[in-house]
Parts: C-alpha cells; structure tokens; sequence
C-alpha cells in the first residue's frame, strides 16, 4: 500500500494532531480533507490552529515526508488503516446526527477495500461502530471497523497522545490485534480494550463526567454569589488541604464537546439523563448570570459600553465553536448601549484593540482568562467595573 494511514477529516482539530503524531513514529499518512485552503496551510509547514508544539512536529513530518495531504478520496483506496475523524455535532434540536456521519461514509465507500482496517476516532453515538460494520459486510467488504475514541484535551493532543492510555475496540481479533500495534507506537502507556459500545460509553461518560463537575461548579458559584457572598473564598476553605473536594473552579464550560457529548448520552438514554440536561441548563446559563451580577453594579446599563475579554471557548485558544462568550455578547447586546470584544487569537474583523476595548468600556467582563490579560490591573481603573468569575484577578474581588 502507498500509505500506512488515511485520516479522513484530516485538516481538523482531531485529525491534524493525530496524522502528525503518527507520522513522526514513521507511519506514512495522508490527510484526506474538503478543506484544500487548511490542507495547502498544512503542507506548507504552517499549523491553522493554536496546538502546542505543533509547528515544530508537523515541519518534522514534512520534512521526513512520512505526512502528506490530500482532498482526492482516491488516497482511501491506497492506505491500509482509514481512520474517520470528522465533526459530530448535534443538531438544532440537541439531537445526534448519525445520518451526517453515515453520509460521509456512503461518499468514500466505492475507495474502501477489502482488507483495511476503518479506525472511528470521531466521538459517536452508541451503535455507530456496529452500524458501520453491518454496512461494510453488507457491501461483501471485508473490513474491519474499529472505534477508538480520542480523549485529548484540545490544544495539547500532542503531549496527550504519547501520554494516555488508549482505549481501543473491534468486532475480530484481527483488528483488534492490528489496532493495538497501531497505537502501541504513540503511547508507552497501557492499551486498553473493550467491545465497541463500552469504548463508544466510555467516551462520551468521560465527557459528561466533565461537563457536570463543571457545572457543580458554576452552580455552587452562582448560589454563593447570589447570597452576596465570596464564592472564591469559599472555594480556597474548603479545598484547602482537603482532597475529597477535587472541583474544578468556576467559568464558562463551553466548546464543541462537552455539551454536544452530554446531549448524545441523553439521547441515547432516551433523554432520561436528568444530570445532564440540569448541568447544561446551569453551565449554559452562566453568561445571563455574569450579567445579572453586572446589572446590580451598573444599573443604567443601556446607555453604558460592556467589554468582552476573550472570545475563544477557553483560555489560550482560538477556537470559538460553541464559545459561551459569543452568547454572553448577543444577550449583552440587548442590555448595553455597546458591546466590545476582544481576543488576542481568534480571527474575527469585528474584534477592537484591547486599548480601545479598556478606554472606551464602563464594565469589563473577563470571558476566557488569557494569560495575557494578567498584565491588566483592575485597580487602576477605579472607574469601571471589573466582572470576573474565574478569581483570574483575585485582588480585585
Ligand atoms: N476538538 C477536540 O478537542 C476533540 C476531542 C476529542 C474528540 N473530538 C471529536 O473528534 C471529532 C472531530 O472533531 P474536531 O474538533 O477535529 O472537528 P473539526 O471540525 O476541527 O475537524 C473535522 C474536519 O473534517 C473535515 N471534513 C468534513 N467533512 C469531510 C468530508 N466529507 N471528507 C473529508 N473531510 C471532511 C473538515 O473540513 C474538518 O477539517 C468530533 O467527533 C469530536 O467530537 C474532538
């Protein structure tokens, strides 16, 4: 074969990672994607998202010439392992779209062949595994499919790839020992196996554990807060040397997984997933409730300019799919006589300059606490009010 790996959506967020990780332990890949923009990027050694080291390891992979790009499926036909890696959002009603998914896969069919092996690293809806192995068996194809779920933290993948246990998962021995040698070259550390739908539960429970801990959180935050007291406080008491109280801080929990993956687990539970639905009506409401605590600072806020720091999902990113800090402007919109946002990574003309964004704002709201916003300092601008949930600066509450 021309290829060792194929990575369909190779371009993304996912796949790019991946593709470079596995490149640079010798395996030839291709990164097949409808992005050509994002795949020319890639070929000429320039990273399209912020990912720690991952210039330096992509330029190493091009220049081994073990990585290589394309947008023509022919590539599929031409590789030994195929692993799907494109996005799985849920729709408008909060429901999982396995058509979208299986749409892609009817696409590149007529390019499979039997004898690969098709690695799902997308995250997925409970069944998806199988139902993808019956549609290549009912082709006659003797593929075998796999489901391997990605748990990086997005940003880092990486550093996590080679120091994660990696869950694995097939319908055959074969596959299953073919998979194991595949991921045994990222990571020294133990490769897990389990039967397609516990990998495909495993993934999305991580997940949702995720979201509800955040949303603990956000909750317990709120509660504090709204009885006029020092939730950050709080917090530093009772978790001090204490290590039953594991909570993460409060802020925005927000991207385009956490939620979309909680939304998955609740339809496949036939939406009885009670936990869930609450930790998104408390996570989701946190930029309303940033507001409220702004109203009672700024009263005649209609006539007043509210600045919005930080417009990524989270801190030290540039990616604002389902950034909650988009939310917090369009309801603060409704409220203020102007809204500015700022963002030192993301790419969006209507962002101001953070000079502008202090001089002209009567409140600022720290919406994702970039490193770079240490260097402002609340107190010298007595003036304006300072809302800040995450205690990024705790003098200042
Ligand atoms: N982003 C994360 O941190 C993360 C972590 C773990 C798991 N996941 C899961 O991984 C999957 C991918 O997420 P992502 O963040 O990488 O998404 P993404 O949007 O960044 O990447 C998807 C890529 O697929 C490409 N694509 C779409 N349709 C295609 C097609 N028909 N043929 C070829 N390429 C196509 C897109 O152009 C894009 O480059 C999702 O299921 C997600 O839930 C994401």
């Amino acid at each position: 074969m021309k290829y060792d790996l194929c990575i369909i959506g190779g371009a993304g967020h996912v796949g790019l990672p991946l593709g470079v990780a596995f490149a640079n332990v010798g395996q030839k890949t291709v990164l097949l994607d409808t992005n050509v923009e994002v795949l020319n990027m890639i070929s000429s050694g320039s990273f399209p998202f912020m990912e720690r080291g991952g210039e330096a390891a992509l330029k190493k992979a091009l220049k081994a010439k073990t990585l290589l790009t394309s947008p023509d499926p022919e590539v599929i036909g031409q590789s030994d392992v195929v692993v799907m890696v494109i996005g799985t959002p849920v729709d408008e009603h909060l429901a999982p779209n396995l058509h979208g998914l299986m749409k892609v896969v009817e696409s590149y069919s007529a390019y499979v062949r039997t004898g690969q092996t098709v690695i799902l690293r997308s995250t997925v809806f409970p069944g998806t595994s199988e139902r993808l192995q019956r549609y290549f068996d009912k082709k006659g194809l003797k593929v075998g499919v796999s489901f391997c779920p990605e748990r990086i933290v997005e940003g880092k993948a990486l550093e996590e790839l080679s120091s994660l246990p990696q869950i694995i998962s097939g319908f055959d021995p074969k596959t299953v020992k073919k998979v194991t040698t595949l991921f045994s070259r990222l990571t020294k550390r133990k490769i897990v196996v389990m039967e397609p739908i516990e990998a495909e539960l495993a993934k999305l429970f991580s997940n949702a554990w995720r979201y509800l801990t955040f949303a603990v959180a956000n909750e317990f935050f709120v509660i504090a807060t709204e009885h006029g007291l020092d939730y950050h406080k709080i917090y530093a008491g009772m978790t001090e040397d204490y290590p039953r109280m594991n909570l993460p801080r409060p802020g925005f929990a927000a991207g385009p997984c956490l939620l979309k993956d909680t939304m998955q687990l609740a339809a496949f539970h036939s939406s009885n997933f009670f936990l869930g639905h609450a930790a998104m009506s408390v996570n989701e409401k946190l930029p309303a409730v940033v507001l409220r605590q702004l109203e009672k600072k700024l009263p005649d806020m209609h006539d007043k300019t509210i600045g919005i720091l930080g417009m990524a999902f989270k801190a030290e990113s540039d990616d604002i799919r389902e950034s909650l800090s988009y939310k917090l402007k369009k309801i603060a919109m409704t409220k203020a006589g102007a809204v500015l946002c700022h963002d030192f990574y993301v790419d969006d003309s209507r962002l101001v300059s953070l000079k502008k964004l202090i001089k002209e704002s009567d409140a600022i709201i720290l919406a994702a606490p970039h490193k770079g916003y240490s260097k402002i300092d609340p107190k010298k601008y007595p003036k304006k009010v300072f809302i800040d949930i995450w205690n990024f600066w705790p003098k200042n509450n």
